[in-house]
């Protein structure tokens, strides 16, 4: 099997036990997508509405915005992995419940388990205060965080603003490009430090 084939196998066995009630209202689950060998995972928060319907992450105008602030720094989809903290879609794209959070959350521990990136980019509050409580993402943004996180394989997380968030609003729109702008300068950071 490649580790393609295998990813996909961890998602259809993680969504057969996943025990949150969004399954019961959202169309399909939408798994992480991108290279498994990939250096860099972003977690989102949920599914749009376009996530719900194609069952792909990040397919919709946050998702464009995305593409192109990766453009920016050289890179593509193809050369990371995106997912969600939550897999289903909340009714109305609400924001995602704790409970919600802690039901999908031993899935995207065992996607993480498994690409075991050098660096996990939060997008928005809603990842990052999952597994970092103590934080506010308007102190936290474009600030590399070194934290010893059980069962992680990673000890770095980078913390954005959401794009779809920043998307209509000049002021976040602008920080958020250039904290993305970082991520080069990031991944070299770690590199050295793994020396
Ligand atoms: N917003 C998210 O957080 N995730 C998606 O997949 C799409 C939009």
């Amino acid at each position: 099997m490649t580790r393609s084939e295998e990813l996909q196998k961890l998602h259809e066995y993680q969504n057969s036990i996943c025990e949150c009630k969004l399954k019961e209202t959202a169309i399909q689950p939408v798994f992480g997508d991108g290279n498994p060998d990939a250096k860099i995972v972003f977690i989102g928060e949920a599914p749009g509405k376009k996530e719900d319907e194609t069952g792909k992450p990040f397919v919709g105008a946050a998702g464009k915005f995305l593409a192109e602030m990766l453009a920016s720094i050289g890179m593509e989809r193809k050369d990371i992995y995106i997912t969600n903290i939550v897999k289903y879609r909340p009714p109305n794209n609400r924001d995602p419940e704790d409970h919600e959070k802690r039901e999908c959350a031993a899935w995207l521990y065992a996607e993480l388990s498994f690409i075991k990136p050098d660096v996990v980019i939060f997008l928005g509050r809603h990842s990052m205060t999952y597994f970092l409580p103590e934080l506010k993402i308007s102190d936290a943004h474009g600030k590399l965080v070194h934290r010893k996180i059980p069962n992680l394989p990673t000890e770095y997380f980078f913390p954005l603003y959401h794009p779809a968030a920043a998307l209509y609003n000049g002021g976040m729109r602008a920080t958020l490009l250039d904290d993305f702008g970082k991520i080069p300068k990031v991944l070299e950071k770690i590199k050295e430090t793994r020396k």
